[in-house]
């Protein structure tokens, strides 16, 4: 399903919609927690997958957060926003009075409708001060902020670890070397010429060279997997017997931390080969939905790239 978006650009794409709606089996109704509202392709999908199916939504963006109210005001109070770091869903929940939910869903990461945005400071097509934040009220320091404070072994060591970049020390070096010749870099576009020049054009490049920079800058402006196997954990927590939990990863150490976090809820000891005895306290809540994680298909993917890394992983509470 395509979201048309009242003339913004291109539609917007939900990730692997239908797989997410069928292990969320939204068509029993309930109460739906979605943690990534975005401008609410998902939270739509399980409103109109049954009359009796309510969503709370929560979205640490602000300007996202009032896209998807007007979008979806329609629904009236089957549909209700919050704003808040899925981190902290306890706490979230518990302002909105909810116990239990029949389902809940995160769908990690940006948004498009984010990365297109061109005041945010998310892409490279776009020039902006280099801000990344998603939360842009929550006082949290900026990408060039980041850029300014860091060590270049810090600077790379994110490059490198978030972005798989090869070239993550040289890249590093040059950030640094601006910084010191007294011309920071604090914006998009001269990350971006900063990133060509350092690692060169490359041989036809399939994606622009400063992709995996950006990416990985994002997920160290937004802290992206910290705390992700508490979220996890919390929402297994929260969720009614029977419930489920649907996760849908664009990252490898995103998923990773989703994988182990679930296999562990699912009974499966995770201590390092050698532990005479388990210490990490498996034990068994949940029945993985997902042996394998579920990814889109080649239609999917030519229809919407961002789709191309993303894997869906799902349980259900015992
Ligand atoms: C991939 S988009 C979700 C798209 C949405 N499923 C849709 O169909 O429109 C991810 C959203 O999650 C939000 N987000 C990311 N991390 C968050 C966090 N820790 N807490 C709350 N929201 C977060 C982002 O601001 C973004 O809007
Ligand atoms: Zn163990």
């Amino acid at each position: 399903m395509a979201v048309p978006l009242g003339g913004r650009g291109a539609p917007h794409r939900p990730v692997l919609l239908r797989e997410t709606i069928e292990l969320l089996a939204a068509e029993r109704g309930g109460l739906f927690v979605d943690c990534t509202v975005g401008l609410g392709g998902h939270s739509e999908a399980i409103l109109q997958a049954s009359s009796d199916a309510q969503v709370v939504a929560i979205d640490r963006d602000h300007e996202a957060l009032e896209l998807a109210r007007e979008r979806l005001a329609l629904y009236g109070p089957r549909f209700h926003a919050v704003h808040g770091d899925f981190r902290e869903l306890t706490r979230v929940l518990a302002k909105a009075k909810i116990k239990q939910a029949r389902g809940i869903l995160a769908d990690l990461g940006v948004s498009s409708w984010q990365l297109d945005s061109p005041s945010r400071g998310f892409s490279f097509r776009h020039d902006a001060a280099l801000d990344m934040r998603m939360d842009r009220s929550s006082g949290d320091e900026t990408a060039a902020e980041m850029l300014g404070r860091l060590s270049e072994v810090e600077i790379a060591r994110i490059i490198f670890e978030y972005g798989e970049e090869r070239h993550s020390r040289r890249i590093a070096r040059a950030i640094v070397r601006k910084r010191e010749q007294g011309e920071p870099v604090t914006t998009t576009s001269q990350l971006a010429s900063l990133v060509e020049r350092t690692t060169g054009p490359g041989k036809q490049r399939r994606i622009h060279p400063a992709t995996r920079t950006f990416q990985a800058l994002r997920i160290a402006v937004n802290r992206e997997l910290e705390n992700l196997d508490r979220f996890v954990t919390d929402a297994v927590d929260h969720l009614e017997p029977d419930g489920r939990l649907a996760v849908i990863s664009f990252h490898s150490l995103e998923d990773r931390i989703v994988k182990r976090t679930l296999g562990k809820l699912s009974g499966r000891c995770q201590c390092p080969p050698r532990v005479p005895i388990c210490i990490c306290g498996a034990r068994k809540t949940v029945e993985i939905l997902t042996r394998r994680p579920i990814t889109p298909g080649d239609e999917e993917i030519a229809v919407n790239p961002r789709a191309r890394s993303a894997k869906l992983r799902a349980c259900r509470k015992l």
